[in-house]
């Protein structure tokens, strides 16, 4: 299957800028694909056929930049919020290139958050056909069963379709920790809904291969090559 994404995605995803700013330069005629330029930011691009150039020159011409946050709760991930909310941008200062969030954490979410402008990479990890485990420690508000522990397990009934089945380990009473493959829209939220109780504290703990280890809360660093290298899968 083709791998496609908008124009304005794009050039905000190889490091170049907010998806706003994608927008203005784009509009700016500042944008060619297959050598003609371009002002529709919504412009469908297929990465294995059509070669975009910004300012005339081939995209991912800067270094890669792969940056690991330990998010805190309240914090959002995107660039800007018109609520005036705090980002994470707030937190990776002198990053050197702009960084994309590799899938989105919810603003009560804290935890593993990956941030970079390789977007080969970050295909690779959020494409559900992958199947990359993203896992998650949770507290949930009342006690859960075996029985809702092997429900969780097995998959649940969502809104939008019932989840893959999942690995599930029991932490305490009313705590979990739980690997999914796929990412969907507040996934682990629903979940513990759909067996009947509510999210408390919700961590990421584990990308694929890559783990949160001992970064502070609301501190990040770079990641280093052996990591980058085996999050491609190729260690
Ligand atoms: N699942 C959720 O419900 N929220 C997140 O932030 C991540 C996964």
């Amino acid at each position: 299957m083709p791998v496609q994404k908008t124009l304005e995605r794009v050039i905000s995803k190889a490091g170049l800028g907010s998806r706003t700013q994608a927008r203005s330069w784009i509009h700016a005629g500042r944008v060619k694909v297959n050598g003609k330029v371009i002002e529709n930011p919504d412009h469908w691009i297929d990465f294995d056929r059509d070669r975009v150039l910004f300012d005339d020159k081939p995209l991912q011409e800067k270094a890669r930049v792969y940056i690991l946050l330990h998010k805190p709760a309240g914090y959002i991930t995107t660039f800007k919020d018109p609520a005036g909310r705090p980002t994470v941008y707030d937190l990776i200062t002198n990053a050197g290139t702009f960084v994309s969030p590799v899938g989105r954490l919810d603003l009560d979410t804290s935890g593993l958050l990956l941030l970079t402008n390789d977007t080969q990479l970050a295909e690779r990890l959020t494409n559900p056909d992958h199947k990359i485990s993203k896992t998650y420690q949770v507290a949930a508000a009342d006690p859960l069963s075996d029985a809702a522990l092997d429900q969780l397990g097995r998959g649940v009934e969502l809104n939008d379709g019932p989840t893959r089945p999942a690995v599930v380990r029991r932490i305490g009473e009313s705590q979990i920790e739980i690997s999914i493959s796929e990412g969907r829209n507040r996934q682990v939220r629903r979940m513990i809904e759909a067996v009947g109780s509510n999210v408390v504290e919700l961590v990421r703990t584990r990308i694929g291969t890559l783990t949160i280890g001992d970064l502070a809360v609301g501190k990040w660093r770079e990641l280093r090559p052996a990591e980058v290298q085996a999050l491609r899968g190729r260690n």
